[in-house]
């Protein structure tokens, strides 16, 4: 029998990944984690390790222990204590003041130990999990000391993590400096929801199926809706995210990946430059709003107190903790775009995304048109919405083709219906942080998953138009929705004038 699945078998990884910022949050919820998750199925070889990097004053033994502490609660599936234990004895440690050159000698000559020790072999992955503010000076640092060079075939490679700049011109200017040390071949930035299995399935799901190709443009196509919905509230992230808000959070980034993934034409190969053009196009496909249309396709809004069915009563945005009690940050974005290009021209993409809303729904629903001609009249035909394909990305990652059936009986009455592939019931989704395959692809080398200085820059630029006009304008009605609904009466109203209806679970 044939193996049903598309999978390559790919060797397992070798190298040293130097995490900065390694006594942090990340370090300890997501990336350990996910190098544990490919220890424990064989994803890595013996020749691998780990240095933490961080200015608190660890002893190598002493760091082991606090991992072993603060990460064992984030593995995931049942642990296995022999792989494990294979990690933390690949982890050492290096504590340094990041402004101090004596400590990246130090650093430098802990990495060709290590290199030494495990046969590493000098493939490199330094994964800077560190606060933004810090990412530059830290490149710039370790060019210094001759850890990185610029050089694509040496094996030197950074993650960088988001955000990534706080509007065009910061990413524009950050990209800058870090080139100014690196090759763009060597910078990897990453997109968490490029990790996400459902993410990479629209890829395989677009281009190895062949039934979808000749319907998917503006012929067939009557709107895309992407929905980011997140129940939470932004819990102690008050610091970060009062000045930065939910278009800075989540539009340049991740919704522009789904956005760019869905849209993109076909690339000419699935080669790293080919993939990462083809989405950039979409981008550069997507027309600035003028002033007017950032007040008439856009809509902000910010949760006030509410109640949610798993958290009951919840405060509002002003009231959590760190967030001023005055604060216009908003909670909620929702926008409605277009991509100029022959596939696309005059098909609407409506995004939205916001915080504590009813429940956790990320999707992409792909509306089509309504049938020419109305056959069935007094059928209950009326009644019935469009073909819609539903790519649903997290919960209950699946998708899910709608219809019109036929109602079982003499009289001939149509029903909406259903045909849904779960993700879970066929593949059996394994526990995972999202991480693995970001991690396993830098240490190979491989920069598909990863964004491009273009695609960071066409990100931002997209909303740039919408951060000016919202500057300028303070909205003068937060909060305009209560924790628990799906965001503000406007963001209806932005569906209804084009005569359509946001998708929301029920
Ligand atoms: C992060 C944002 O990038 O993504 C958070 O900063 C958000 O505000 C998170 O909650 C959502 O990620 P996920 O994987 O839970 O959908």
């Amino acid at each position: 029998m044939q193996n049903p699945t598309l999978s390559v078998p790919r060797a397992p990884a070798s190298g040293l990944m130097i995490i900065y910022g390694a006594s942090g949050d990340l370090a300890q919820r997501k990336l350990l984690p996910a190098l544990y998750h490919l220890a424990r199925d064989g994803l890595l070889q013996d020749a691998f390790g780990v240095i933490g990097v961080s200015s608190k004053a660890f002893t190598e033994q002493g760091f082991r222990e606090y991992l072993n502490e603060t990460v064992r609660p984030h593995l995931k599936g049942g642990l296995d204590e022999a792989s494990w234990r294979w990690l933390l004895e690949r982890v050492s440690y290096v504590s340094l003041n990041w402004d101090d050159p004596e400590g990246f000698k130090r650093l430098a000559q802990q990495i060709r130990e290590m290199d030494a020790h495990w046969g590493t072999d000098g493939n490199h992955v330094h994964y800077l999990a560190t606060p933004p503010s810090r990412v530059a000076p830290l490149v710039t640092h370790l060019c210094e000391a001759d850890i990185l060079r610029r050089d694509p075939q040496a094996g030197k490679r950074v993650i960088i993590e988001k955000p990534f700049g706080h509007n065009l011109d910061s990413a524009i200017a950050l990209n800058r400096r870090l080139l100014e040390g690196l090759d763009e071949g060597q910078i990897y930035r990453i997109d968490h929801y490029l990790g996400k299995e459902t993410v990479q399935n629209l890829l395989v799901f677009r281009f190895a199926n062949a039934i979808f190709e000749p319907i998917w443009n503006r012929r067939y196509v009557d709107h895309v809706q992407i929905t980011v919905a997140e129940d939470l509230g932004i819990g102690h992230r008050a610091g970060y995210y009062d000045s930065a808000g939910a278009l800075r959070d989540m539009t340049p980034n991740h919704v522009m990946q789904l956005l760019s993934l869905i849209a993109m034409e076909p690339p000419a190969s699935f080669s790293a430059e080919a993939v990462r053009n083809a989405k950039g196009d979409v981008l550069k496909a997507i027309p600035p709003l003028t002033p007017d249309q950032v007040l008439n396709r856009t809509v902000r809004g910010q949760y006030g107190p509410g109640h949610l069915e798993d958290e009951g009563n919840v405060s509002g945005y002003r009231e959590e903790s760190g967030t001023a009690p005055t604060s216009t940050t908003e909670t909620f974005a929702a926008m409605r775009l277009e991509i100029d290009n022959w596939r696309w021209a005059g098909v609407p993409f409506y995004l939205r995304t916001g915080k504590r809303m009813p429940v956790r729904q990320t999707e992409i629903m792909i509306q089509f048109k309504s049938v020419p001609s109305m056959m069935f009249r007094s059928t209950g035909v009326e009644d019935l919405t469009p073909n819609r394909l539903l790519l649903r990305i997290q919960p209950r990652e699946a998708i899910v083709l709608s219809f019109g059936a036929k109602q079982p009986g003499p009289s001939v009455r149509i029903a909406d219906a259903d045909l849904e592939f779960c993700y879970r019931d066929r593949f059996g989704l394994g526990p995972s942080t999202g991480y693995e395959t970001l991690l396993f692809d830098a240490l190979r080398g491989d920069a598909t998953l990863f964004q491009r200085a273009d695609s960071i820059e066409g990100g931002w630029a997209v909303i740039e138009p919408i951060l000016q006009v919202w500057g300028e304008m303070p909205p003068g009605e937060f909060p305009n929705y209560a924790a628990g609904t799906w965001g503000p009466e406007a963001a209806e109203q932005l569906m209804q004038r084009d005569g359509r209806q946001w998708k929301n679970r029920p």
